[in-house]
């Protein structure tokens, strides 16, 4: 017999939508902050892998299993603040679920994902007039001022924008930019939050994440 499984001693927690979901966000993140500088063909890409796992996982916390719906682990400020409480004094309570800070920085985590792509793809649509957002954002600027439009379109100087020349080209660039930089905050955060959780339950929570298993409440 082999003692060091114990399927018994555990049981199913995160289904495969939310642990896949989660590595795939987080490694197509990663390669989206990278490549934003310099390769746009493999950023866009990446950012269009997080929107749509974003859009996914919205949906799965609507439709999904027990502990993946929002209405399982979404607490008020009041269950949050006793929960970090809880943690600085080493008498937290555990959840089988995403504790209610936990839960607090996955709805923070998604929205300035969704800030992050939705503004790149408008980014885009203005600079150069492509991507899903290009008949939204661009076509609207570009009807509001057409003698712009044929201005851009004579001048074929590669690093001039098309659409952007009133700044909101820059403006969308400093709103991209800050939205990158609020999420990578929320991430670190996000972490922290994750190790001091693992410690105060003595439970191996990124682990959980990979196998979706965590050991029942006693
Ligand atoms: C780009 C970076 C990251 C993002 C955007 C992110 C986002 C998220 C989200 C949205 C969830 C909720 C999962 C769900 O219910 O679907 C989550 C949970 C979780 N994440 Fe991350 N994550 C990131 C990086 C990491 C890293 C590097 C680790 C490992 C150290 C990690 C460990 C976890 C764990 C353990 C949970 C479950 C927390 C719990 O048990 O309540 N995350 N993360
Ligand atoms: C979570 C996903 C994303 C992250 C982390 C991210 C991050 C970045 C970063 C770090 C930059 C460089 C900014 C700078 O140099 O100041 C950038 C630029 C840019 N991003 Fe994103 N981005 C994401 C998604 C998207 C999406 C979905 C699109 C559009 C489809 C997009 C379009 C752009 C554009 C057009 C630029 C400007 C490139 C240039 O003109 O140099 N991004 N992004």
């Amino acid at each position: 017999m082999n003692t060091e499984e114990k399927p018994k001693e555990t049981v199913r927690v995160w289904d495969p939508v939310v642990r896949i979901g989660h590595w795939a966000i987080v490694i197509a993140f990663f390669i989206a902050y990278l490549s934003g500088d310099e390769f746009q063909g493999i950023h866009h890409w990446a950012g269009y892998t997080v929107a749509s796992l974003v859009v996914i996982r919205l949906v799965w916390g609507l439709l999904g299993t027990r502990h993946a719906r929002f209405s399982s682990f979404v607490t008020g400020p009041r269950a949050v603040f006793r929960y970090l409480r809880g943690l600085m004094s080493g008498k937290a309570d555990r959840h089988l679920g995403h504790n209610p800070a936990g839960a607090a920085m996955i709805i923070a985590l998604l929205l300035s994902l969704a800030g992050t792509t939705l503004s790149g793809m408008s980014l885009l649509a203005v600079e150069d007039g492509r991507g899903p957002l290009a008949g939204v954002v661009a076509t609207q600027q570009s009807s509001a001022d057409p003698v712009r439009e044929t201005r851009s379109y004579s001048d074929d100087d590669e690093n001039d924008h098309e659409y952007g020349d009133d700044g909101s080209g820059e403006v969308l660039e400093t709103v991209h930019s800050a939205f990158t930089y609020l999420t990578l905050g929320l991430v670190a955060l996000h972490i922290l939050g994750v190790v001091a959780s693992s410690f105060a339950h003595r439970e191996n929570l990124v682990r959980a994440m990979f196998t979706g298993r965590k050991k029942p409440l006693s």
